[in-house]
């Protein structure tokens, strides 16, 4: 498992973008995220890949009545233990959450299970510590955005602009598996899965699909960063909601 929110130049470039009011977590994915949870008063949550706690946060104040955060970056631990609230944070890597024996009646993750290797384990975990009738809610990079690997020894952009409007190299969608990427510093690796891996996965662990909803951008969005508008072109992120049996 590679932990590459606690490589220091990656981390500091992650922080960088974060801290600024115009990316694509707080334009995008951060209000499409937050519309598709259902009310957290008086739930037992658990949110994945927590990273700085702000989800951990906000369910808090949304009137959870305990708040577990679970992520393997030393890094975004500290920064989310500093604002000492009453949240339960753990630095336990996803692969590792059987090591858990509590029973959440929501869990969520925001953009992280596209690091994981091995998806069906991470659902199988997941089906374990959901009470019958809870709800999974998360998002992760699409399976358009996650697919194309270049060819090999060369350094392929795999987009193209012709007249404003963005077109995109699509390869290996069914070709699953590790995608090494430059995002901040080069090597970062994350898992290529096509949809229909994602979905078949949740229903053989016992989850009803609920929502699918699909990364866009609105003209609010786009007069705030014009580049969004791509988005519209090919979707960043999935957001999937599920419900166990
Ligand atoms: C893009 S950040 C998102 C953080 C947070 N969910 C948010 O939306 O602000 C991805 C997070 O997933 C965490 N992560 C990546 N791989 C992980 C793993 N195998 N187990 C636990 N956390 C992991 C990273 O350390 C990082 O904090």
């Amino acid at each position: 498992m590679q932990n590459i929110y606690d490589n220091n130049a990656f981390f500091e470039e992650y922080e960088k973008m974060r801290e600024k009011d115009i990316n694509a977590n707080n334009l995008i994915e951060q209000p499409i995220f937050y519309s598709l949870l259902p009310s957290l008063k008086d739930k037992k949550v658990l949110d994945i890949g927590c990273g700085t706690g702000g989800f951990c946060r906000t369910a808090k104040n949304e009137g959870a009545s305990f708040v577990m955060g679970i992520d393997c970056s030393k890094n975004m631990l500290e920064v989310a233990k500093s604002y000492k609230d009453d949240i339960t944070y753990l630095n336990l890597p996803m692969e590792n959450l059987s090591k858990l024996n509590d029973k959440f009646d929501v869990i969520t993750s925001s953009l992280a299970f596209h690091y994981v290797k091995d998806f069906d384990k991470l659902i199988y975990d997941i089906s374990n510590l959901i009470k019958p009738g809870g709800e999974l809610i998360f998002s992760q990079e699409h399976p358009v955005a996650t697919a194309f690997i270049p060819p090999k020894g060369q350094k392929l952009d795999n987009k193209i602009d012709i007249h404003g409007k963005r077109y995109y190299l699509l390869s290996d969608y069914n070709n699953l598996g590790i995608r090494i990427v430059t995002w901040n510093v080069t090597g970062v690796e994350k898992y290529h899965r096509n949809f229909s891996d994602i979905i078949n996965t949740l229903i053989r662990h016992g989850f009803m699909i609920t929502n699918v909803t699909e990364s866009y951008a609105d003209s609010e969005v786009i007069k705030k960063e014009p580049k969004y508008k791509y988005q519209n072109d090919r979707p960043y992120f999935i957001f999937i909601s599920a419900k166990k049996l």
